[in-house]
């Protein structure tokens, strides 16, 4: 496009000249996955290897539990978009919704609200266990849990407890890509260590995983009792009038589902208690009936203080997500002008997004997707039992609803894990493509998350495209 007033302009003066550029059409496949490769940071995927590649999936459709790519070849969706998928691929009425709601009113205004936010927040107080009634929305969960850590910090500073700023979470958790969130947990595929420095508000304890328990639990209970203590330990150790809140992940989706094992929670909530901790669950994944129940929380039977949502709100259909306090917390910031939540961000509770929220609910309760879940999730798992009776290189299966893994290793007995050089996680993910299945395989970890729509044929699919690349990767590699 040629400005020539502005290109004089530009001549005239020291700047740069802008570079020609070609914007692809929408239907050009190459010009696209060029123009990917030059303009786009595709997310945590290396720019070298996806240049060779020749540019990332490309998506053009998608329906059900399948997606469609540029050059016509269909996936089964193995985790369901980014584990925010749960309502399935192509809903015209959630599609529908966001339209309707942007012709009628398609914003709000700075410190105001409009039906559907007002609705959706009612209807989530309505979903969500206990009294977790009252939602700041957000557009994804970093943000929710930024302003879980505020509501906690705000909470604390509201009932007189001013030093409390601390949190602790625990290793091999992810809850978010923000500064305030990146160094909480920690995840083996996103390290963030070049992000110094550590900010001082971090405290991180041990991760429940019964497969490798880092106390030496022998039995799942009493792996959970160990990692439990730890965070009395890590509170004591700290003091308790400087920890906020304990976030945790109800499940752990970064090694593919960790479920902790029974009483963990229990014994988390007590010891939260006890020192004046808030408890946050971080609901981005689990929420929404991933784990086979409408929430995580519902799944470990214990009811947090603060709980964070995103993903599967909308089923990913809009950026969207929230933090949800219980009347304890929220209560505290009721009263006069110094108790007012001083937060905010632009597209908080944007009507689009909660129109999408409550066609989405409204989905998951009226097509029983919750129930599909833990059917189709106890399905998935004795298929992954299988694969695992007939493949030495998975060492553990995991997870609960439809929220599972297998983690890979080289000897069952020593758990060591396969080189780099091995190259596995490239290996699965490609012999997963020759099948039709859409999952990248981050090193040792073969997650799946499809959609909660996913019928038991379906999963027989899918599961048999994961027999099919292991045994690929086996032979590729000797075994
Ligand atoms: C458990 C959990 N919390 C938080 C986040 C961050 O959400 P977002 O990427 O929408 O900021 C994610 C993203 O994958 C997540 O899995």
């Amino acid at each position: 496009m040629v400005h020539s007033i502005y290109d004089q302009v530009l001549k005239d003066s020291n700047v740069a000249m802008p570079p020609q550029v070609n914007v692809p059409a929408y239907d050009d496949a190459n010009g696209l996955h060029m123009a990917a490769v030059e303009h786009l940071f595709v997310g945590t995927r290396n720019a070298t290897q996806l240049a060779e590649e020749g540019g990332p999936l490309m998506l053009v459709g998608s329906d059900g539990i399948y997606v469609d790519d540029i050059e016509g070849k269909r996936y089964i969706d193995g985790i369901g978009g980014m584990y925010f998928r749960n309502t399935g691929h192509g809903r015209n009425e959630v599609a529908e919704a966001i339209y309707n709601q942007l012709k009628d009113v398609s914003m709000h205004v700075y410190a105001g609200s409009t039906p559907s936010t007002v609705r959706l927040a009612a209807k989530l107080a309505e979903v969500t266990p206990g009294d977790l009634t009252k939602t700041f929305f957000t557009s994804g969960g970093s943000e929710s849990n930024e302003s879980a850590l505020k509501l906690a910090q705000g909470y604390h500073n509201r009932v007189g407890e001013r030093g409390r700023y601390k949190v602790i979470s625990r290793k091999g958790s992810y809850h978010g890509a923000t500064w305030g969130t990146m160094w909480l947990g920690s995840h083996p595929f996103l390290p963030r260590e070049e992000y110094q420095p550590v900010p001082s508000h971090v405290v991180h304890i041990a991760d429940p995983n019964p497969y490798r328990c880092p106390f030496g639990g022998e039995t799942p209970e009493e792996c959970a009792e160990l990692c439990a203590n730890s965070l009395e330990e890590a509170i004591l150790f700290h003091s308790p009038e400087s920890i906020s809140a304990f976030i945790a992940e109800t499940v752990s989706q970064p090694l593919g589902g960790v479920v902790s094992g029974p009483g963990y929670f229990q014994r988390v909530r007590e010891i939260c208690d006890k020192y004046g901790v808030l408890l946050i669950f971080d609901e981005v994944i689990t929420g929404f009936g991933r784990t086979g129940k409408w929430f995580g929380a519902d799944t470990v039977g214990v009811t947090p203080d603060i709980m964070t949502i995103a993903k599967g709100l909308t089923g990913g259909y809009f950026p969207m997500g929230g933090a949800i306090a219980s009347k304890r917390v929220s209560d505290a910031f009721t009263g006069g002008p110094d108790a007012t939540f001083k937060h905010m961000f632009t597209y908080t509770g944007h009507p689009a997004g909660c129109a999408a929220g409550l066609a989405n609910i409204e989905i998951i309760e009226r097509e029983g997707l919750v129930e599909n879940c833990r059917i189709q999730g106890e399905r998935l798992w004795d298929r992954l039992q299988e694969i695992k009776d007939k493949h030495p290189i998975v060492g553990d299966v995991r997870g609960i609803g439809l929220l599972q893994g297998l983690e890979l290793v080289k000897d069952r007995n020593t758990k060591e894990h396969w080189p780099a050089s091995a190259a596995i996680g490239e290996k699965i993910t490609q012999g997963l493509m020759d099948r039709g299945v859409w999952i990248r395989v981050g090193s040792y970890i073969v997650p799946l998350a499809p959609p909660l729509t996913i019928t038991a044929g379906e999963v027989d699919d899918l599961a048999a495209a994961v027999d099919g690349a292991i045994g690929d990767a086996e032979r590729a590699l000797g075994v």
